[in-house]
């Protein structure tokens, strides 16, 4: 039977295969109807960071998973988010195994970075880098409508996780249109490290207009960026009130823009360049050392300073 190894230290060689789980940011959410079994039909503008978790795996004598970094203190047996990691490589096994590929026992290791059950991929993120990774490390092959249906199955953000690159999700975020001129944004993500349920939060959602992001065609994206919202903030704001705190502080420090990703808590500001968003992660994490503060750049076309 595999061992699943928990450990919240950094192993002694972090060698192996890496991949990165970078954090993902709805830039824009809006929830446009509810299917019978109760999931929320939406349409997001998503991109992804420089930074995120960090995995390597490796092949070894039997099935483990360390897990160290700054927010692995917030993961436990049991937690969905570390499991995720587990679910992946245990389906992707599965599958393989089925079409007669070998899938050997594999020592993973899980760097948290990112703070847990925050908006920002997280395990969702994890799950994906997982399926990436053992899929190189066991130089294996599956048709990608297939890998698609199998994240699908880990959970909703799974797939555009597994992506990585900016684009407009629609369906419960499984339907993915990849949006290459999506320029790369200079961000500041914060967060209160108040963990919040997604579940909670779709629960507390309230009126929907469901007006759709609809075509998106913009040269001038910060304009476009501004019509639009996170319907998932209004819910997220009533249960967690340092919402409205954080979201002040990001918007003081001279961000073009601020909101809130997938069902928060972490909230994030656009900022004109790299440097002030860098001063700007600064000076919060100073204000507030005992809260989440990170610059990041996202993925997407580089076109210098946010217009
Ligand atoms: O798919 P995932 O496990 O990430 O979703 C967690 C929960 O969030 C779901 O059980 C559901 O309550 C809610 N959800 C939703 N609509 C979505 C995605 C998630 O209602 N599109």
């Amino acid at each position: 039977m595999p061992l699943d190894t928990f450990a919240h230290e950094r192993p002694a060689s972090s060698a192996g295969l890496f991949e990165l789980a970078p954090a993902k940011i709805n830039l824009a959410l809006h929830v446009v109807g509810q299917r019978a079994d109760g999931y929320h039909l939406l349409e997001s503008l998503v991109t992804f960071a420089d930074m995120g978790d960090e995995l390597s795996f490796c092949l070894a004598d039997e099935d483990s998973l360390m897990v160290s970094g700054p927010f692995a203190p917030a993961l436990s047996v049991g937690v969905e988010v570390d499991n995720l990691v587990l679910r992946a490589r245990d389906l992707l096994r599965d599958c393989l195994l089925k079409s007669s590929q070998p899938a050997p026992p594999v020592a993973i290791h899980l760097e948290k970075n990112l703070p847990v059950a925050a908006g920002i991929g997280g395990g969702s993120a994890d799950a994906a880098a997982t399926l990436r990774g053992l899929l190189r490390l066991w130089q294996a092959e599956i048709a990608e409508a297939e890998l698609l249906a199998l994240a699908l199955k880990l959970g909703a953000d799974v797939p555009m996780c597994l992506k990585g690159e900016a684009l407009m999700a629609t369906g419960i975020g499984e339907d993915i249109t990849p949006l290459p001129e999506l320029p790369s944004l200079a961000l500041v993500l914060g967060n209160p490290l108040v963990g919040v349920a997604t579940p909670d939060i779709f629960r507390r959602l309230a009126t929907k207009d469901n007006a759709p992001i609809g075509q998106i065609a913009a040269k001038d994206w910060m304009p476009l960026l501004k019509t639009l919202r996170n319907d998932l903030e209004p819910p997220a704001r009533s249960l967690v009130r340092e919402i409205d705190q954080i979201s002040n502080m990001i918007g003081g420090e001279g961000a073009l823009l601020t909101r809130m990703s997938g069902s928060g808590a972490t909230c994030f500001g656009i900022f004109p360049s790299a440097d002030m968003a860098q001063t700007a992660a600064a000076n919060l994490c100073g204000q507030k050392p005992d809260w989440y503060f990170q610059a990041v750049q996202t993925v997407g076309r580089k076109s210098g300073e946010t217009s």
